[in-house]
């Protein structure tokens, strides 16, 4: 499966703040914004990564990741021009996409919870359709919004309706199977101008191939929409980590637990970011790796 991130948009609502940046670089805590959603394609195992963004904001991501070896990764770029609606992304990244199945994750999107990497690659194998994934919200108004049958089939959606016919939004994380870049090519774009994700979900809603899979209690997905939503993200991540001296959404450490890096990769990274907490908590992970490694081999 491929992987795309889209982290486009002038990112008005947190102006001034995104005057001079993309929202998707902003730190979140400890880490840029774009970090959360990367983990989750990675925790999901996918290796092969197209980051959308402006032609302002593109050269920032690069310098950022460059092709994603250091993160056992293959990272490339794709420029929107104009913001033409998440749909865009598969017009942008049918060439990546090619004849393979594609998730596609909001660069804005911070999702934490148990089991998540389990979730993510039972719903990633052998995709026929789509699959979405739902989280019950207080203001369902401000997202699309699914219904299901009780068995996970989809059989509403809507886009920020007045009158929600359940709590249940739909988040910034898709998967598909290959159709989508079709679908997507030949819906209309919105009075606005933009190609709909939603279109593109009720194409397989009416077709009767739409999963929707319920993020419930216990699993977080937090707003960055506004500054008090980004704060409280940021506070969220800050109030998890410090409990647990685990971190959330680590890269490193995901790809060393992957397999897509070795310990002494690991090491070499968080030596270079010096004295700070995130560089030696790779150091940390890298030697209880070695550790780990040492143990199962004896
Ligand atoms: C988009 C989608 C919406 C989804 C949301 C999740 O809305 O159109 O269906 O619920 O992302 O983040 P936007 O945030 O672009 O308004």
């Amino acid at each position: 499966m491929k992987g795309i991130i889209l982290s486009g948009g002038a990112g008005t609502r947190l102006h001034p703040v995104t005057l001079p940046m993309s929202k998707q670089l902003l730190p979140v805590y400890d880490k840029p914004m774009i970090y959360y959603p990367l983990s989750v394609l990675m925790l999901a195992g996918i290796t092969d990564i197209l980051i959308i963004s402006t032609p302002r904001d593109l050269p920032q991501f690069e310098h950022l990741f460059g092709d994603g070896s250091t993160l056992g990764l293959n990272i490339t770029y794709g420029v929107q021009e104009t913001p033409r609606g998440l749909a865009d992304a598969f017009l942008i990244g049918a060439d990546h996409i090619g004849d393979d199945p594609a998730a596609l994750i909001l660069g804005d999107n911070v999702f934490h919870g148990p089991r998540f990497s389990e979730v993510l690659q039972e719903n990633a194998r052998d995709v026929d359709g789509c699959v979405l994934f739902g989280y019950p919200v207080n203001d369902p108004s401000r997202y699309g919004v699914g219904v299901t049958d009780g068995a996970g089939r989809l059989v509403s959606l809507e886009e920020k309706p007045e009158n929600p016919r359940s709590n249940m939004a739909i988040t910034g994380l898709y998967f598909y199977d290959n159709e989508v870049v079709d679908i997507a090519k030949n819906i209309q774009p919105s009075p606005r101008g933009e190609l709909e994700i939603t279109d593109v979900n009720r194409v397989y809603l009416d077709r009767g191939r739409a999963k929707l899979v319920t993020l419930g209690r216990g699993f977080a997905w937090l707003d960055t929409g506004t500054h008090d939503s980004l704060l409280q993200a940021g506070q969220y991540v800050q109030t998890v980590e410090q409990r647990q001296g685990l971190r959330i959404a680590c890269l490193e450490e995901i790809a060393l637990r992957r397999g897509l890096i070795d310990a002494d990769a690991c090491h070499a990274i968080g030596a270079g970011l010096g004295k700070t907490a995130y560089g030696q908590y790779l150091m940390t992970i890298a030697a209880e790796h070695r550790t780990e490694a040492l143990a199962c081999a004896s």
